[in-house]
């Protein structure tokens, strides 16, 4: 993160550890958003599981490799990422910036990664795209027919974009329980400047509806109407990771939506490696829901996964400090991938390997945040 110096933080800079941050975002939201940003669907089963199961992970390090400074940097769609810790789409990302994605996209430049842009984000997609340097992929639920997506594509394309990610485990909004509970309903609270008043949306019959109606039809016609790349957000089976594959996708987006989707669905970083051998270098491979920690980083990037993404740790960092609190969040996980990577012997990610892990039963300890 060259340029990144104590000026650029400022009050950020204060912040020495990834609890830290957490903790300074928790009491910088409202309850309701914090219990929004945390929670997961229903019994928050897989939201659990997502920590631990990176927890039942252990490092089997080598020793006196001469490891010396590590070099984080990893390629993915073809780019270099100096740090391969994208930023995870957040529909609502507003809630937690008054810059909402505008606001994640520069600090991705900052940082050396990239961001995905949501459809349901703020502001609109042509303003993310113009205010930022870095790679950007537009997240897209569909929420009309095939008129209303070649529409988006199309300004997607003009726009300038990286490439699009279909999210496809939203066939019904999970049940979250805490907004439940809270009356907190996020989706109409926020301003969707890419989707326009839902009346706008020809053909729509509720927002949900085209989502659940998808098939990998719809993706063979999505693959056939844009040549950018396309990434499937949302796959958590070595099956559908193979059909994906055979669609011509570009990227297997592993992920359970940080939880917040299926209650009782498998940890996403246990459903690695068999997407990754289902692939079998097909398609580049993406990980997220549960990372917290550069260790994580690094356990999913030695499981096969090409980067990571970050949901939640996002959130908070700019909840803790802004722009500045979500750079400091990002260095915080490279200086602690680095430190990782050091100790484990290795000098670079290409040089991670499955081997370097063990299954153990859990700890409770090392499955922070235990509860949120
Ligand atoms: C507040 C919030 C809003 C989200 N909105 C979207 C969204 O609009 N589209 C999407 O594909 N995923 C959305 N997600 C899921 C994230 O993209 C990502 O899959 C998940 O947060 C990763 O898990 P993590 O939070 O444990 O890092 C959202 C997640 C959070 C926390």
């Amino acid at each position: 993160m060259t340029g990144v110096t104590q000026k650029t933080l400022g009050r950020a800079a204060d912040l020495l550890t990834i609890p830290e941050v957490v903790e300074r975002a928790r009491q910088t939201l409202s309850g309701d958003q914090w219990d929004y940003s945390c929670g997961g669907a229903e019994s928050e089963t897989t939201l659990r599981r997502n920590r631990t199961a990176f927890a039942e992970l252990a490092f089997r390090p080598r020793v006196l490799m001469g490891a010396g400074q590590p070099d984080t940097s990893a390629t993915f769609l073809g780019r270099l990422l100096a740090l391969p810790v994208l930023l995870a789409p957040v529909g609502s990302i507003a809630t937690f910036h008054p810059d909402g994605a505008l606001a994640c996209a520069r600090v991705a430049a900052d940082a050396g990664t990239g961001a995905f842009v949501g459809t349901l984000s703020h502001p609109a997609l042509e303003v993310v795209r113009s205010g930022s340097t870095a790679p950007l992929f537009f997240q897209l639920y569909v929420y009309g027919d095939r008129g209303w997506l070649r529409d988006l594509v199309s300004r997607v394309e003009a726009a300038g974009y990286q490439g699009i990610c279909v999210t496809v485990d939203v066939s019904a909004y999970g049940r979250r329980e805490r907004d439940l509970h809270n009356r907190y309903f996020p989706r109409q609270s926020v301003e969707r400047p890419n989707l326009g008043a839902s009346t706008d949306v020809p053909g729509m019959v509720h927002r949900d509806a085209y989502n659940a109606a998808l098939t990998w039809d719809d993706l063979a016609w999505l693959r056939g109407v844009t040549r950018l790349p396309l990434i499937v957000k949302g796959i958590m089976s070595s099956d559908d990771a193979a059909i994906a594959a055979d669609h011509g996708v570009d990227v297997v987006y592993v992920s359970n939506h940080g939880g917040r989707q299926l209650d009782h669905a498998l940890a996403s970083i246990d459903v690695l490696p068999e997407v990754v051998s289902a692939v079998d270098g097909r398609a580049e491979v993406v990980l997220d829901s549960g990372i917290m920690r550069g260790s994580d980083v690094v356990k999913a990037l030695a499981l096969g996964a090409r980067a990571v993404a970050i949901g939640k740790l996002m959130a908070w960092g700019l909840s803790a400090g802004g722009e500045a609190g979500l750079l400091r969040t990002l260095q915080l996980l490279q200086t602690e991938m680095a430190t990782t990577l050091t100790n484990l012997g290795v000098r670079s990610v290409s040089e991670l390997h499955p081997d370097l892990l063990r299954r153990v039963s859990p700890s409770a300890a090392s499955a922070w945040p235990a509860d949120l």
